[in-house]
């Protein structure tokens, strides 16, 4: 099955997560290094807030989409081992690019009474999650620090196991993610 391939949606929701998810840690540490209540930090702010209510839809998009075209089968020469790994590490970043957002959604939401909409890039406004106590903050903020470290570790090693797969490998398994080719020879 060398040309197994994931899908051209499933391949364009890859790579253009991929490319938000590296934009967004760029802003979410430009921004927590300025000074509080700089119109600067208020600015690369709103484009976190932006830029992470785009990761959710689109996760939650690529999901559906992943379980309405399920992925082309692993190669059958793939070992056992190997495919746990690749089964367990995808299966971990859905839920960090699901809870990640969601978690700095409940951030912003949290103890907000007067206000009931946040505001994103260009105006739009988005809703905040009703209800959210006060109390909610600090655990969010926890839980938006070690995903963020979680979603880096993960990051790192996915694209070094496809890279190493492609270049030193046999290119079974990079080369079923568009735009990687299998090994033609
Ligand atoms: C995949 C999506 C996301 C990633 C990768 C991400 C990443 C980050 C990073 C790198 C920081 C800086 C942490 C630090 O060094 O202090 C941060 C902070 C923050 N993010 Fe996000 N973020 C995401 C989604 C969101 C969303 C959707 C919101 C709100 C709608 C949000 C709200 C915040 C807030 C309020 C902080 C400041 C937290 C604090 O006060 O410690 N984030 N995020």
């Amino acid at each position: 099955m060398q040309n197994a391939r994931y899908n051209r949606v499933a391949g364009t929701l890859h790579w253009i997560l991929a490319v938000l998810v590296l934009a967004q840690l760029y802003i979410g540490w430009t921004f927590a290094d300025l000074p509080r209540g700089t119109p600067a930090k208020g600015d690369w702010f709103m484009w976190h807030k932006t830029v992470g209510i785009l990761i959710l839809l689109l996760t939650v998009g690529r999901i559906g989409w992943r379980v309405a075209n399920p992925p082309p089968p692993f190669p059958a020469t793939m070992p056992g081992w190997e495919r746990a790994a690749a089964r367990v590490s995808h299966l971990l970043f859905y839920a960090i690019l699901l809870i990640l957002p969601l978690s700095g959604w409940v951030l912003i939401s949290s103890g907000k009474t007067d206000v009931t909409t946040t505001t994103l890039v260009g105006g739009m406004s988005w809703p905040l999650i009703p209800g959210v106590p006060e109390a909610a903050h600090e655990p969010a903020e926890v839980v938006h620090g070690v995903l963020i470290l979680a979603m880096v570790v993960l990051f790192v090693i996915h694209a070094a196991a496809a890279l190493r797969n492609q270049y030193f490998g046999d290119r079974t398994l990079s080369g079923r993610m568009p735009p990687f080719r299998p090994r033609s020879d």
